[in-house]
Formats: structure tokens, sequence, C-alpha cells
């Protein structure tokens, strides 16, 4: 059995990261969807806030199941018997942000990164613009996992 960990701020998740727990279950045999918690940031919905609609609109994916996690991340991989992180790229800043990161996970601890390209129709889809667009009164419901467009709205609309 090949565990592998989607990890993210989530806040909140996206039709673009629904699709990357998708493909990752479909290539992995038991995906961990972690949510990592930043101490330096507030948030707009809480970690277990965060956790609850990912649950929610995970439902229905088979082998998908739902975390939550403060730390190092390659410690968390290591407890769950995880061999790799899963990343969705929308773009080269995607791939310059995230590569460093993946090399120092190999590095410290052997745990590889795959990255799958996002899908292209959601490549500038990201939770910051949807709660920046909500907050100003726009809409970015096609953009969001029903449950998760209502909550946003309610919070920020
Ligand atoms: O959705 P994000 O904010 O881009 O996710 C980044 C995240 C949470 C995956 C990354 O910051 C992370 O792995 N944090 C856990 C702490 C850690 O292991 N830091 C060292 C990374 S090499």
């Amino acid at each position: 059995m090949t565990t592998v960990v989607c990890p993210g701020s989530f806040d909140p998740v996206t039709l673009g990261h629904l699709d990357i727990f998708r493909r990752a279950a479909e290539l992995f045999d038991d995906v961990i969807v972690c949510v990592v918690a930043n101490p330096n940031k507030q948030g707009t919905f809480t970690i277990s806030e965060r956790k609850a609609l990912i649950d929610e609109v995970c439902a229905d994916i088979p082998g998908v199941r739902v975390d939550s996690f403060y730390g190092l991340l390659v410690d968390y991989c290591r407890e769950q018997g995880a061999t790799a992180v899963i990343k969705g790229l929308r773009d080269s800043t995607d791939y310059d942000y995230e590569l460093p990161m993946a090399h120092m996970n190999r590095s410290i601890a052997e745990i590889d990164t795959v990255f799958l390209p996002t899908r292209s129709d959601l490549s500038f889809v990201s939770s910051s613009l949807c709660r920046e667009v909500t907050r100003l009164g726009g809409d970015v419901s096609h953009l969001l996992p029903g449950p998760v467009a209502t909550a946003l709205k309610e919070r920020l609309g």
C-alpha cells in the first residue's frame, strides 16, 4: 500500500485542490489531505473548519482521508508511513516556491515530492484570490466546492 500526503493551508479548499486530491487518489492507494497549521497566520477559517470543509467535499472520493498537523511535514509523513508528498503546480511561480521545499524534504528525510499540473482551466485559482474577491463583493462560487462557496460568503461576503 502506498500512502501519500497532500499538504497545504487550504484556507479554503478550491476546485483546483479538489481536482488534485481526486487525481492523487487515482494514482495512489491511500491519500491523506493534511491541513498544515501555520502559527504565524491568522487565517479566514480555523484549522478545524478547513478540515471539516475538506471532509465534506472529499466524502465521495475513495482512498482519501483528511487530517491536520502542526510541525515539520516530513515528521508527519514518517508518522503516517507516507513515502511521498503530492503538490499541484499552477505555474512557474509555484514551481519556484515548491522546488526548494521538495529538495529540502528529500534532503532531510528522503521524502519525495510528486508534482501534478493543475487543471489548465483552474490554473489561475488560489485561495487568497477567492478570499479577496469575495471580501470585495465578487462571486467565485464556480471556482469552489458548493459548501465552501457558501461558507466563504457567510464568512467574508
Ligand atoms: O498551501 P501552502 O501554504 O502553500 O502549503 C505550504 C506547506 C504548509 C505545505 C508548507 O509550508 C509546509 O510543508 N509546512 C510545514 C512545515 C515544514 O515542514 N517546513 C519545512 C518545509 S521544507
